[in-house]
């Protein structure tokens, strides 16, 4: 038998992921080999300054993409991020036939029906494991796994940055900007940590996840998204007080109504019960929880982020395209028949946790009351604490339409007899 010809790999990128991706792929060749069916030979690494790049061989460095592109490599694994001029190289790729594999979700979010489009043309593969929650094997399940269940919802921690910031106010009582400035410190917020604390990255993460759960295309400017700057120590003190705990989480649900379904997908802090499996994820982690018809609930737990994590999800996806390569046949295409849409903010059920001061005197809790009975708002629970000359009030309502309890806070915030509105916040993670 002649020796199968090796899978020959373009590498994009060799920075905090691609440099682990080197390593992975020179450590393990013999297993890779072995797992593939053909020896995975890297042809070549482009960068922009192939001159700081001492730690992998020189022959294969070049600041030529297309040339890279245009070579006899099979797979290109795109580690770099951002738009363009990856958009254009990866549809170069793929209308060529080369399989992609990519960890770029800021794309993914935008231009996945043209990636996909691209590929089928050719009969290439595009896999994209690592886009989100890095090393957590998440998109192959929901993809393929769960492909003949219905999924319901999934919701999740999938910003380690973010993460870590809000389990370090909720540890320590510190204010946003003091989390901040420690989680910057200890390397785990980047320098312009804005696409991390404004939701952006974490958008772009939930409009991959609502697409493949609910087989519609979902671009990340259809994600409603609330970042964390806003999140003040007594939110998360109002929170504790409740038994709660603040997470910043990407939620996507079908919603039914009036017979017809569509999908709310939105990233905003919430507040969840200390008892909920994802309130225990602390740091940087990332953990995401899915609910489908026949398999119940699921939760997904482990590193989101980091070079070596995941670049463990990229190598699972080189494995993959690699294999088809050598056995022939496909990967999974797009799957967006259901063309579900997306869903507004505003007619999306939510529910509000409000914390309120106000004037400690008789009268004050039916005029509150009667701003939720005017906005059609169902209050599920009440709690008060008297003080000295004043009281504090909390109030946790049952599902209603955004704009709804928007407005209902809005009017509240206005009474005379209410002197602050301490706190407000969506609740999730409750039966309604
Ligand atoms: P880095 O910034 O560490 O590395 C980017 C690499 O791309 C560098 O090697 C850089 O070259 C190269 N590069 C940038 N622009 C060009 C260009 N025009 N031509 C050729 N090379 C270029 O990024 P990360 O490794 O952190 O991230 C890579 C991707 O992985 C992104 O899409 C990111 O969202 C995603 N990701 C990252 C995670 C992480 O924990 N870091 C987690 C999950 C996903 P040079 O080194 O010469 O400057
Ligand atoms: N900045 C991201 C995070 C990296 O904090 O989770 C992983 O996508």
């Amino acid at each position: 038998m002649p020796a199968p010809a090796p899978i020959k790999v373009a590498l994009l990128g060799c920075g905090t992921v691609g440099t682990e991706v080197v390593r992975l792929l020179t450590d393990q060749a013999p297993d890779l080999t072995a797992r593939v069916g053909a020896p995975v030979e890297l042809a070549g690494i482009a960068v922009r300054k192939p001159n700081k790049h001492r730690e992998v061989p020189a022959e294969l460095l070049t600041t030529d993409v297309d040339a890279l592109l245009e070579s006899d490599v099979d797979v290109v694994v795109e580690v770099i991020g951002g738009i363009e001029p990856v958009r254009t190289w990866l549809l170069k790729a793929l209308n060529a036939g080369k399989s992609v594999v990519t960890a770029n979700k800021a794309l993914l979010a935008e231009h996945s029906a043209e990636l996909f489009e691209a590929a089928d043309r050719s009969g290439a593969d595009l896999y994209f494991e690592a886009a989100v929650a890095g090393a957590i094997p998440l998109l192959r399940p929901l993809r393929e796994s769960l492909a003949g269940d219905r999924i319901t919802r999934v919701m999740g921690i999938v910003n380690g940055t973010t993460n870590f910031i809000l389990s370090g106010m909720d540890a320590t009582g510190a204010g946003y900007g003091e989390a901040l400035e420690e989680a910057t410190r200890l390397g785990y917020a980047e320098a312009d940590p804005t696409a991390d604390v404004d939701g952006f990255d974490a958008a772009s993460k939930a409009a991959i996840l609502a697409s493949l759960a609910f087989h519609s295309r979902v671009t990340a400017a259809e994600v409603h998204r609330e970042g964390i700057a806003s999140v003040s120590a007594a939110d998360i003190a109002a929170a504790k007080g409740l038994g709660r705990t603040v997470k910043l989480l990407a939620i996507c649900e079908r919603v039914t109504q009036g017979g017809a379904e569509s999908v709310s997908v939105r990233v905003h802090p919430a507040m969840i019960p200390r008892t909920h499996p994802l309130a225990g994820v602390h740091g940087a982690f990332n953990a995401v929880f899915v609910e489908a018809d026949a398999a119940g609930e699921m939760m997904f737990y482990g590193k989101g982020a980091g070079g070596a994590p995941t670049a463990s999800a990229v190598l699972g996806d080189l494995v993959a395209v690699a294999r088809n390569r050598v056995q022939g046949g496909r990967g999974p295409r797009e799957s967006a028949y259901a063309a579900l849409p997306a869903r507004p903010m505003g007619q999306t059920p939510t529910r509000y946790h409000i914390s309120l001061d106000v004037a400690d005197k008789p009268g004050v809790l039916s005029q509150v009351a009667a701003v939720f009975a005017e906005h059609d708002v169902s209050i599920a629970a009440v709690r008060q604490e008297g003080r000295v000359d004043d009281a504090g009030l909390v109030i946790v309502t049952h599902a209603a339409t955004d704009a709804a309890l928007r407005s209902t806070v809005d009017k509240i915030g206005g009474l005379p007899v209410v002197r602050e509105v301490v706190s407000v916040m969506r609740v999730e993670g409750e039966e309604t």
